[in-house]
């Protein structure tokens, strides 16, 4: 089946607005729809009671004050940490659950791509854990996108939630890009802004897929990319991109 349309803006925040905020939080959600965003980009994993939280790395060091793996913790546990990170000055920022963040874009209505994120094993439980909490909030109206560089965790979500766009994400294009996609039913394509081509942009949308590139922090990045038939770009800094390309 030929991909339908994609369903992001220009500019999506990544992780919200992360080189100005704690990432993969409130703060950083917020500060991106301040901003002008209206598309941001978590990642989300699980605890070891299957709570989803947004996070992106396996480890709690980097981005918080806890240790450990994300899904050796309990929801309690994670809620009790600073996920601040770097930028002291939102000290006391929490780790957030999805539900948070998920209640937040939806008060202030903006897109999202959700990045399935799973600690490897835990791949068709993340899956499921988030798809449910999108299932039941999720308004039909607001732009969604569930995204992963897991093809187990897409599955699922393929299976769980099939009327919700998907894109399956990698670093550089694979050879059996197209047999994947369609075998995944996803309408979009996510790759490292980096590894790309001309020849494949061209290839991918003359598919028809939607086509994002992440992270593109520099203007001059975000332009040739945009020439080359990109849809639209990951960026940490949706402040600077927004001013220099409209979002839609
Ligand atoms: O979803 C695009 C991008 O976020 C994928 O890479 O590692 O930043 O989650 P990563
Ligand atoms: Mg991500």
């Amino acid at each position: 089946m030929a991909p339908s349309s994609n369903n992001l803006s220009r500019v999506v925040a990544h992780r919200g607005a992360s080189a100005d905020a704690p990432e993969n939080t409130l703060s950083a959600l917020n500060l991106a729809i301040e901003y002008g965003a209206n598309c941001v980009e978590v990642d989300a994993m699980i605890s070891k009671d299957g709570v989803a939280f947004l996070h992106h790395d396996d480890g709690l060091e980097r981005c918080t004050n806890g240790r450990g793996y994300v899904c050796a913790a309990s929801a309690s546990e994670l809620d009790a940490l600073d996920a601040s990170g770097k930028h002291t000055q939102f000290a006391g920022e929490p780790l957030p659950r999805l539900s948070a963040a998920l209640d937040l874009l939806i008060e202030k209505k903006t897109g999202l791509n959700l990045e399935i994120k799973p600690t490897p094993g835990l791949e068709q439980a993340t899956a499921a854990a988030v798809v449910a909490e999108l299932e039941a909030t999720w308004p039909s109206e607001l732009p969604l996108i569930i995204s992963s560089f897991s093809k187990d965790a897409l599955e699922v979500a393929q299976a769980l939630l099939p009327n919700a766009q998907r894109a399956l994400i990698t670093c550089a294009v694979p050879p059996d890009w197209e047999n994947t996609l369609k075998a995944l039913e996803c309408t979009n394509f996510h790759m490292a802004a980096e590894l790309l081509n001309e020849t494949d942009a061209k290839a991918i949308k003359a598919a028809g897929y939607g086509l994002y590139c992440y992270t593109v922090n520099e203007v001059s990045q975000a332009h040739r990319l945009l020439g080359m038939g990109v849809d639209g770009v990951f960026t940490d800094k949706p402040k600077l991109l927004l001013n220099e390309i409209s979002a839609t």
